[in-house]
């Protein structure tokens, strides 16, 4: 028997932008806790390579080439969750954009449009889709959100990026107010959390150990995770 502490074995994980550091970290530390991983990126050159790290952990893996702007790409991914895996435990919300460091009044609609769309609306739509399947399959999960810092205090020069941010700290109050109130109904409450990420990730602390189901799903006071 192995004497690995393994929390999350036969749970399945999702996560989006593991092309990325943070994403990949994410990948490999809830492997290494036993989930099994769906993963995607817009970029995917280096997921197959990740897909091999994960394999030699001895947990299934997929990975795919989405694109979190485009609804159409994201509405894939829940189906590829539904038909690969059965569902999802796990979602962790990383992929973003952070294309443009400048003055605010530089900003224009291209720009605003690209961000919102990848950091914001994606994500949204994408725990909604995740969220139906925990409800449909009536099993526990949480959706993680990464988000920034920079969406709780003025970060200049990078005011779209902050804005996108600030939008997803309080999406994942919204989404663990009403998920959790039907959660707590069904009686299995959908757990949500807010990772907010400064310069250096805390990602042991996010990565989805199952809190007691009874204490609901509040999402996670912002502040606390720096
Ligand atoms: N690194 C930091 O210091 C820091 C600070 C605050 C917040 N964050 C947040 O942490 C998360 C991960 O950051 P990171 O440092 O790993 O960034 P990163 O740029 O290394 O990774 C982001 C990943 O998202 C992918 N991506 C970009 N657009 C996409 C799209 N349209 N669809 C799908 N995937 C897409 C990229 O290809 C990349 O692999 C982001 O949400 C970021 O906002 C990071």
């Amino acid at each position: 028997m192995s004497d690995k502490y393994q929390p999350l074995l036969g749970k399945v994980a999702l996560v989006t932008g593991a092309g990325g550091g943070i994403g990949k970290a994410t990948v490999l530390n809830l492997a290494e806790a036993g989930a099994d991983i769906l993963m995607c990126d817009k970029k995917t050159d280096s997921l197959q390579g990740l897909a091999d790290e994960v394999k030699k952990k001895g947990r299934k893996v997929e990975w795919t080439g989405t694109d979190m702007g485009v609804l159409e790409d994201v509405n894939k991914l829940v189906e590829k969750a539904k038909a690969g895996f059965a569902g999802v435990d796990i979602l962790v919300n990383c992929a973003a954009v952070s294309p443009f460091f400048g003055p605010v009044l530089q900003a224009d609609e291209k720009l605003w449009d690209k961000i919102m769309s990848v950091n914001l609306k994606g994500p949204f739509f994408l725990s909604l889709g995740i969220a139906r399947l925990m409800i449909e399959n009536k099993k526990p999960g949480n959706i993680i959100n990464i988000a920034s810092a920079g969406g709780m205090r003025p970060d200049p020069m990078l005011a779209v990026y902050a804005i996108s941010k600030a939008g997803m700290i309080h999406m994942t109050r919204m989404l663990a107010t009403e998920l959790g109130a039907y959660g707590r109904r069904i009686r299995h409450p959908l757990q949500l959390h807010l990772a907010l990420f400064h310069t250096h990730p805390l990602l042991p602390a996010h990565l989805g150990i199952p809190r007691d189901p009874g204490h609901g799903s509040q999402a996670d006071t912002p502040g606390t995770h720096r």
